[in-house]
C-alpha cells in the first residue's frame, strides 16, 4: 500500500519524507493557492521543489478543461521532472487527455471521480491513478468507502492495471478501511499521518519503561 501526502507544504512534504512513510505526493489548485503559489514560473518552480523533496510520483494538476489545453499542459508539466505525474479532471475532454498521455508515455491522475462508472472510463483510457474523493462523498451524507470497495472489486474482476487511490481521506478509520479493502493508494493530510502515531498505551508504557530504565542507571 502507497502512502501519498496531499498537501503542497514543502515543510509537510519533508517532514513526511523524513519519517520514511512516503511514496509520493499529490496536490491541487486549492492546496497550492493555500500556499500563496502564484504565476507560471513559480508553479513551475514549486513542484521541482516537491520532486526533489519526495521520491515518489507527484501528482500537478492541470488548469485547462480543453483537450488541447489539457495535453499542452500535460506536457509541460511533465517535462519539469520525471516524479511529475499530470492530473486531470474526470471530464469527456479529460478522458481523451488520459488516452493522449497513456499512448505517449505520460503519466496521468484521474482526479474528482465519485462514481463507479467515472473510474471505469479512466481505466479505459489507461489512467496511472485514479483518485475516488471519499470524504466529499461522506460530506454530503453518500458512503465513499462503499464506492472505493465497488471500484477495487470491478477493477480486479478485469485485472485493470490502473491504481485506486483513496483520495479526500479525512481520518485513520478511513485510511485503514482503505487497507482492509486492499486500496493501492491513499493521499492523506499530515496530520493524519501523525495520528496514526498515538496509542495512550504506547505513552503509558513508555513512560514506565523509562522510569525504570533511570531506576537500572542507579
Ligand atoms: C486528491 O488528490 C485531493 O487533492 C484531495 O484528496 C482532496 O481532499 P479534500 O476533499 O479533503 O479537499
Amino acid at each position: 500500500m502507497k502512502f501519498f501526502i496531499d498537501t503542497a507544504n514543502l515543510k509537510e512534504i519533508e517532514e513526511g519524507a523524513k519519517m520514511g512513510i512516503l511514496d509520493g505526493c499529490t496536490t491541487n489548485p486549492s492546496l497550492m493557492a493555500k500556499e500563496g503559489i502564484k504565476g507560471e514560473s513559480n508553479i513551475k518552480d514549486h513542484y521541482k521543489s516537491i520532486c526533489e523533496l519526495v521520491d515518489g510520483s507527484v501528482s500537478a494538476e492541470v488548469f485547462s478543461t480543453s483537450f488541447d489545453g489539457i495535453v499542452s499542459e500535460g506536457e509541460e508539466l511533465a517535462n519539469i521532472h520525471s516524479n511529475i505525474v499530470v492530473k486531470v479532471p474526470m471530464i469527456e475532454e479529460g478522458i481523451k487527455a488520459i488516452a493522449h498521455f497513456t499512448k505517449n508515455n505520460i503519466k496521468t491522475n484521474c482526479t474528482l471521480v465519485f462514481s463507479a462508472t467515472q473510474a471505469l472510463l479512466a481505466a479505459k483510457a489507461g489512467a496511472t491513478y485514479i483518485s475516488p474523493f471519499i470524504g466529499r462523498l461522506d460530506d454530503i451524507s453518500t458512503d465513499g468507502l462503499q464506492l472505493l470497495d465497488d471500484i477495487v472489486t470491478i477493477f480486479s474482476n478485469y485485472g485493470f492495471e490502473s491504481e485506486v487511490l483513496g483520495a479526500s481521506v479525512r481520518h485513520p478509520m478511513h485510511l485503514m478501511e482503505c487497507a482492509q479493502m486492499g486500496v493501492d493508494v491513499v493521499t492523506c493530510p499530515f496530520s493524519v499521518y501523525k495520528s496514526l502515531f498515538k496509542h495512550p498505551l504506547t505513552d503509558i508504557g513508555l513512560a514506565k519503561f523509562l522510569k525504570d530504565a533511570e531506576k537500572m542507571q542507579g
